[in-house]
């Protein structure tokens, strides 16, 4: 079964990589901005139909949650209108299209884990644009998974495990928000959950939402506490509120996502945040 894998030099597209060697019965394609600008309808529409994938997963995203705020329409064609147009080749070839998605989608005034169902209102032009990506799925792919994740961070790139540790090493004190409340997501995790998924999604049509993160409960000040221990490094944590380290875009204060769905469809067990978080340092 071929799988292509756009934005693959990411996170998540890395994490991918990495896992392939367990799953010999998937032929992956991976493919980045140099390989397939997933902007460009053109060339999108021409790489389907050369390479005929079964199954795409979406890894590439503008991801810049902050730089957004003053680019909006690079964030929206990139995470909208570039999801459109992968939505539409993989309809002309039949293809299941993958698509992830952001906890922004959410204003986090809720206090219970969200649901699939519950009604999104993002409140920043991250968030907008990831659910006009959303939104192009349902409108223009035959058959599609959008899994919605959040506080992602892997053995690659840049993301909040390696940020603390680097700062963690050169500082006495830092200081992180413990008002804003989600679930740290290790992007191999999300990565085995997406592979382990396909061979029963593919016998589904239409397009279905799921929500997908580690176990748990976290704030960033709890998740950089960890990051801290499990690193040995000798650094004081002080607890601040956001109000405190003002940022441009502004993020849900909770955003913890219910997994029964995804959980009881695919029988999946999903491991628990700072057990993963572990894992993802001892690779490092
Ligand atoms: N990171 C998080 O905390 C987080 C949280 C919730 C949900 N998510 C979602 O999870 C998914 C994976 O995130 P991630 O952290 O793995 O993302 P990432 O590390 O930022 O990787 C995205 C990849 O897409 C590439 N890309 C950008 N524009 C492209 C284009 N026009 N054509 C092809 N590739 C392009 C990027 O290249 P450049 O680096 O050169 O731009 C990068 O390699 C995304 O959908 C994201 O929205 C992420």
């Amino acid at each position: 079964m071929r799988i292509l894998i756009t934005g693959s030099k990411g996170q998540l597209g890395n994490e991918i990589r990495v896992l392939a060697k367990g799953y010999p019965d998937f032929d992956f394609l991976y493919t980045d901005i140099d390989e397939l600008d997933i902007t460009d309808q053109l060339k999108v529409d021409e790489f389907f139909i050369c390479n005929m994938p079964q199954v795409i997963i979406n890894c590439a995203a503008y991801t810049a949650v902050d730089k957004a705020e003053s680019d909006e329409a690079t964030a929206h064609l990139i995470n909208a209108t570039a999801v459109e147009n992968l939505s539409k080749s993989a309809t002309k070839i039949g293809a299941l299209m993958i698509h992830v998605s952001t906890d922004y989608v959410f204003d986090g005034n809720s206090y219970l884990p969200y649901c699939e169902t519950d009604e999104t209102n993002p409140q920043s032009a991250y968030g907008r644009t990831k659910l006009a990506g959303e939104e192009a799925v349902r409108q223009y792919a035959n058959k599609a998974i959008i899994i919605r994740t959040s506080w992602l961070y892997s053995a690659f790139g840049n993301n909040f495990v390696k940020t603390m540790i680097k700062y963690g090493k050169e500082r006495k004190e830092l200081k992180v928000v413990y008002d804003q409340v989600g679930t740290p997501t290790y992007a191999r995790d999300l990565a085995k959950a997406i592979l382990d998924i396909i061979p029963s999604a593919l016998q589904h049509s239409g397009t279905d939402l799921f929500h997908y993160s580690n176990e748990g409960v976290a704030s960033w000040y709890d998740f950089a506490r960890t990051v801290i221990a499990f690193s040995g490094i000798s650094c004081d944590i002080k607890p601040i509120l956001t109000k405190d380290y003002p940022l441009p875009a502004h993020r849900p204060c909770f955003s913890v996502l219910n997994k029964s769905k995804i959980k009881e469809k695919y029988n999946i067990e999903i491991p628990y945040w700072s057990d993963s978080v572990k894992d993802c340092i001892q690779r490092l």
